[in-house]
């Protein structure tokens, strides 16, 4: 989906992704310090943002979409919870800001091109704190067939193992690359080859 669908989806009435939070998500709390200061990267209208900030955690939230971040503010109101959020390119946030306890990228990856996927992993994993954790959850293409549609796209799909190499420097908490579970937005039913990490940074 382009940005322009995006924010055709978040107009609609009700959360597009629902409220629910993603399995991945609701996995990683129980490595996340008390009071643990989170960067939710392409949080859409804030599902995951609004279940860790329930949680207690420290949540800023940003989204290219300014029509996601609108809905996020206002259930976030609605839920009077406090969440700093941001309209924002991943890129250029991840250049000015400062650094966090964990850093989520929860199905955004996917929309990073290839020129700048990899600067972007570098920056998630700087501007973690020693101890820290990232949380990622992405498509990725188990063939170079199967990555040359997205690319045309200017999307950038992580192959077979690629992101566990990426992170290597990190301890690896959680990883696993399978078919996803089928999709429960409102498109047709549909499933991707999906990758999920949960890593810590050293010391
Ligand atoms: C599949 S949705 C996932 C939303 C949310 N993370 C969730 O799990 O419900 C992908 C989101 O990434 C956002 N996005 C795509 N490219 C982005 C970019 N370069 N910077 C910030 N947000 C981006 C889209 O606007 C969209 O809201």
């Amino acid at each position: 989906m382009t940005l322009a669908d995006y924010n055709l989806k978040y107009l609609q009435k009700g959360l597009y992704w629902g409220l629910k939070p993603h399995s991945l998500v609701v996995d990683s709390v129980k490595f996340l310090p008390l009071n643990a200061k989170i960067l939710d990267l392409g949080c859409g209208e804030g599902r995951n943002s609004l279940f860790l900030a329930g949680k207690g955690f420290d949540l800023t939230a940003i989204d290219i979409a300014e029509e996601g971040i609108k809905k996020l503010k206002k259930f976030a109101k609605k839920e009077n919870l406090n969440i700093n959020a941001y309209v924002s390119d991943v890129k250029s946030y991840l250049k000015n800001c400062q650094e966090f306890d964990a850093i989520f990228g929860i199905n955004v990856l996917q929309f990073i091109d290839q020129n700048n996927i990899f600067s972007v992993i570098k920056k998630t994993q700087s501007k973690t704190k020693p101890n820290g954790l990232n949380v990622v959850a992405s498509f990725i293409a188990t063939s170079q067939k199967a990555k040359k549609a997205p690319a045309a796209k200017g999307r950038y799909l992580f192959g077979k193992g690629e992101l566990k190499k990426l992170y290597k420097d990190f301890q690896i908490l959680f990883y696993e690359e399978k078919m996803g579970d089928w999709e429960t937005h409102k498109q047709p039913r549909h499933r991707h080859f999906v990758v999920r990490l949960i890593a810590k940074k050293a010391t």
